[in-house]
C-alpha cells in the first residue's frame, strides 16, 4: 500500500448487519485506493455507519459526530460521512442538523461512495439515499476489518417486508431481497480459506430467504444446509428469525447438521395478543409457544434468545403481565429488552399513540430485566456439570491465563488456557457461573 493513499476510518453502530455492511464499504473504498486505518486522528475521511432503531441510538451517534469538531479544527480537509439507517431516515436534513457532515449515504448506495467522496472533496454536496429493489452487493467480497477475528458475518437478505408497526427498518433498509446462493457460498468459503471458524448468516428475517431463477428455487433451510455442507469445519449461525416464518424444516436441518449451532434468536416482542396485533407481528402468544416447543422437541438442548420491549401503544398492566408470564414460561437464555421508542415515519407514529407514560415504561423495563437476570442465572446453573464443545474466541479480559469462547448454544464460557489457541475447539466442563458467563475447565 502506498504511503500517500488516502486514509479511511470507519466507525460502526447498531446491529450485526451494520458490521457486515461496514466490511462491504471497506472493500469498496479499498478498491478506490483508500487504506483503512485504526486511528481516527490520521483519517482523511471518517464514515460513521449508523442505527435508527431507537431514539437513544441516534442521540448517541449525533453526540459522536459533533465530537468530530476537534478533529476538523486540526485537519480542515477532513470529510465526515454519515452512512446507513440514520442517513436514510434523515437524508438532506442531516446537512442542516449536523454541521460536521459532508457526505450522506443510505444502505443501498454504497457503490456510489467513491464518487460521493470525490464530490465532497470538491466542496459539492454529496448525498445518495436511493433505496434499491435489487442491490445485494453480491459482487463485493467484504474486507474483513478485524483480521484477528475467527467469526464472520455474511448477509443473505437485505431489507424487510414485514412492516411491524413500530419499526423503522423497512423504511431505512427498503424492501426485502435475497442474495444469490452462489455468491453466499463463495463468501463463506472465502472466510473459511482466511481461517475463520464460524460464520453467521444475516438478514432482518432470514427465514423468508428465497432465491428464484428460471430453473430452481432455494429456500432458507435449503441454503442453510448447502452452507453447512460446503464448510464442514466451520460453525454456522444465523439471525434473525421471525416467529411467523420459523419452520420445522429449518429446525430439522439444524438437528441434522452437526456444524449448525444449536441456538436460535427468536424475538417475541410481547406476550399479549392484543399488543402483538397492534405491532402487526402476525402471530399470537399461542403460535409463539408452539414454535418454542417445536425447537425443544426437534433440537433438544437448543439455546434460545429473544427481543422484548415494553410500553408500546395501549400496553396495559394486564398486557404487560402476559409478557412477564411468557418470559417465565419460555425461560430464554438471554433477552434483549427495551422500552418502546416512537420512530417518526412508522405506522405507529402516525396511527398508534405513544400513550404509556415514561415512568411506567421504565418500571416495566426494570421488572423484565430483574426477571430475565434470574432466569439466565438459573439456566446457567442448570449447565453446571455438563460438558460443551467450545470455540475459543480470545484471551479473557480478566486474566491472561484464561480464554473465553462460546458453546454451540451461544453461551460465553471462560476456562484456563493451558495449551489452547484462539480458534481451537475444546470440550469444557462447567464448574460455576454467573448470570452472564459460564466458568469451566477443559476435559
Ligand atoms: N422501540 C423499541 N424497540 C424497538 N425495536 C425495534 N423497533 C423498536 C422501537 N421503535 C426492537 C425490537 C427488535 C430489536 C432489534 O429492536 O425488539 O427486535
Ligand atoms: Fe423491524 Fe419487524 Fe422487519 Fe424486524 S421483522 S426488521 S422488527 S419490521
Amino acid at each position: 500500500m502506498s504511503n500517500n493513499s488516502k486514509k479511511l476510518f470507519l466507525e460502526t453502530y447498531g446491529c450485526q448487519m451494520n458490521v457486515a455492511d461496514s466490511e462491504v464499504v471497506a472493500s469498496i473504498m479499498e478498491h478506490d485506493g483508500f487504506t483503512i486505518i485504526k486511528t481516527r486522528e490520521e483519517a482523511d475521511v471518517i464514515l460513521v455507519n449508523t442505527c435508527s432503531i431507537r431514539e437513544n441510538a441516534e442521540t448517541r451517534i449525533r453526540g459522536r459526530v459533533q465530537g468530530f469538531s476537534e478533529l476538523k479544527k486540526k485537519n480542515p480537509k477532513l470529510l465526515i460521512g454519515v452512512i446507513g439507517c440514520m442517513a436514510e431516515r434523515l437524508g438532506e436534513k442531516l446537512f442542516d442538523q449536523e454541521k460536521n457532515v459532508n457526505i450522506i449515504v443510505g444502505p443501498d448506495a454504497y457503490m456510489d461512495l467513491p464518487l460521493l467522496v470525490k464530490k465532497a472533496e470538491n466542496g459539492e454536496k454529496a448525498i445518495n439515499v436511493e433505496l434499491s429493489l435489487t442491490e445485494t452487493y453480491k459482487d463485493i467480497c467484504p474486507s474483513r476489518i478485524d483480521e484477528t477475528s475467527i467469526s464472520g458475518f455474511v448477509s443473505i437478505t437485505r431489507g424487510c417486508n414485514n412492516f411491524c408497526t413500530y419499526c423503522i427498518v423497512p423504511y431505512t433498509r427498503g424492501r426485502e431481497r435475497s442474495r444469490n446462493p452462489e455468491s453466499i457460498l463463495q463468501e463463506v468459503n472465502d472466510l473459511s480459506e482466511k481461517g475463520y471458524k464460524e460464520v453467521t448468516l444475516l438478514g432482518q428475517n432470514v427465514n423468508s430467504f428465497v432465491f428464484k431463477n428460471s430453473i430452481s428455487e432455494v429456500s432458507f433451510p435449503e441454503l442453510l444446509e448447502m452452507v453447512a455442507i460446503s464448510v464442514p469445519n466451520m460453525r454456522i449461525r444465523f439471525a434473525t428469525s421471525h416467529p411467523k416464518d420459523m419452520s420445522d424444516d429449518t429446525l430439522r436441518v439444524i438437528a441434522k447438521n452437526d456444524n449448525i449451532c444449536n441456538f436460535i434468536h427468536l424475538p417475541v416482542q410481547s406476550g399479549s395478543d392484543s399488543v402483538l396485533k397492534d405491532m402487526r407481528r402476525k402471530y399470537t402468544q399461542e403460535w409463539y409457544k408452539n414454535r418454542i416447543e417445536a425447537i425443544h422437541k426437534i433440537i433438544p438442548g437448543c439455546g434460545i434468545s429473544s427481543d422484548i420491549f415494553c410500553g408500546f401503544h395501549n400496553e396495559s398492566e394486564e398486557d404487560f403481565n402476559q409478557t412477564i408470564e411468557l418470559m417465565k414460561w419460555a425461560k430464554f437464555d438471554l433477552a434483549y429488552m427495551f422500552k418502546y421508542s416512537e420512530r417518526p415515519g412508522t405506522f405507529a407514529y402516525k396511527n398508534l399513540a405513544d400513550n404509556v407514560p415514561e415512568d411506567v415504561k421504565q418500571r416495566r423495563l426494570e421488572e423484565m430485566i430483574v426477571l430475565q437476570n434470574q432466569i439466565s442465572l438459573e439456566n446457567n446453573q442448570g449447565d453446571i456439570g455438563k460438558v460443551f464443545e467450545v470455540l475459543i474466541e480470545g484471551i479473557s479480559k480478566r486474566s491472561e491465563q484464561d480464554v473465553y469462547g462460546r458453546t454451540s448454544q451461544n453461551k460465553v464460557i471462560v476456562f484456563p488456557k493451558k495449551e489452547y489457541k484462539i480458534g481451537d475447539l475444546a470440550n469444557v466442563i462447567v464448574k460455576t457461573c454467573t448470570k452472564a458467563t459460564l466458568v469451566g475447565e477443559a476435559v
